[in-house]
């Protein structure tokens, strides 16, 4: 990091800010709390994104276009992917775009740097629901959530945060799996995803839902919903092309010849490894028995009460 310049002031944090959670092996993360999220200090003195502090408030409060799309997903769910296809189903155009996504993410962002991003806009965020932009509500903005089974997420979120400078995670799988399950990433996946469907019966937010492994499947009719929801009115060939241009083979290839990361060079390796399996059911490679039964319990415990269908296998 230290041969790219920070974009941002790097943010100063107080000692009393920092709480320092040690791991099994001694090691201490220094986190700090921002708006009920568990946010490494890290990535706050970086300088290489917004200092989340004072972003939040801005986001709050941001000035929306009338036909901006929010797209919402906790990580590793598949953000990427609906992202371009979105913005193919918006621009008429089947080309990927050649910035990446970071460049249209909230947190990755102040909102001012948004400004010149051509209308239709597709921001992005990992963010908690609560914390969307005011407007979103008053303006009844349109609101994409992408879901995926927390099992696969995990398992993703543990491969991708080995390579991440900003947020690196060294531990073992097992030791993941219980900071995923308890902490999570910024915010508990249980509660993010709880927050959401809250969000989704909450007729004020104009919301629509898609499953990564729905998407995955049958790409051609959850775009179509999406191009519906969306108001773009696409045909059905057009549909069934953007279908095939973002294929996990299609993203993969775009990913290396035609995004150009520019202002996230901070995080070369991370960005180069978006794309790894894109498959459902990954995690049985990954987890045990054990560690698949635990998970379980939490999972029925924090869920009993959720109308979410998840799909664990192919
Ligand atoms: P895996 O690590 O399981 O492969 P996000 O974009 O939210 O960070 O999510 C990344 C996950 O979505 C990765 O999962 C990635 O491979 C997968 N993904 C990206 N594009 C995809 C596509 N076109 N089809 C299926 N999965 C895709």
């Amino acid at each position: 990091m230290a041969d790219f310049k920070p974009r941002y002031t790097p943010g100063e944090v107080k000692e009393e800010e920092i709480v320092r959670i040690p791991d099994m092996k001694g090691n201490v993360k220094e986190v700090m709390e921002v708006e009920g999220m568990i946010v490494p200090v890290q990535a706050i003195k970086s300088g290489h994104i917004p200092d989340m502090r004072e972003n939040v408030k801005k986001i709050r409060d941001m000035k929306c276009r009338d036909d901006d799309i929010f797209l919402c997903a906790y990580m590793r769910s598949g953000t990427h992917w609906v992202w371009e296809i979105t913005n193919m189903l918006t621009t008429g155009k089947l080309e990927y775009l050649t910035r990446p996504k970071e460049t249209a993410m909230m947190e990755f962002n102040y909102p001012e740097d948004f400004d010149k991003i051509p209308s239709r806009r597709t921001l992005n965020t990992h963010l908690p629901l609560r914390l969307l932009p005011k407007e979103v509500k008053e303006k009844k903005l349109k609101v994409i959530f992408v879901q995926r089974n927390p099992k696969d997420v995990v398992v993703s979120s543990y491969y991708f945060l080995q390579k991440s400078k900003m947020m690196p995670f060294q531990g073992t799988f097992e030791e993941f799996l219980m900071v995923f399950s308890t902490l999570g990433v910024m915010v508990n996946w249980f509660d993010y995803t709880l927050e959401a469907e809250e969000a989704l019966k909450d007729k004020e937010i104009d919301m629509h839902l898609i499953y990564y492994e729905e998407l995955k499947k049958n790409p051609v009719p959850a775009i179509k919903s999406l191009s519906e929801f969306l108001g773009t009115d696409c045909d059905d060939e057009y549909i069934a092309k953007v279908a095939e241009m973002c294929s996990f083979k299609g993203m993969k290839k775009a990913n290396e010849d035609v995004k150009d990361i520019g202002d996230f060079k901070f995080e070369k390796a991370l960005m180069q490894g978006h794309y790894r399996k894109g498959e459902i059911g990954d995690w049985k490679n990954m987890m045990t028995v054990a560690q698949s039964e635990q998970f379980d319990e939490v999972f029925s415990d924090r869920m009993k009460n959720s109308s979410f269908k998840f799909a664990f296998s192919k």
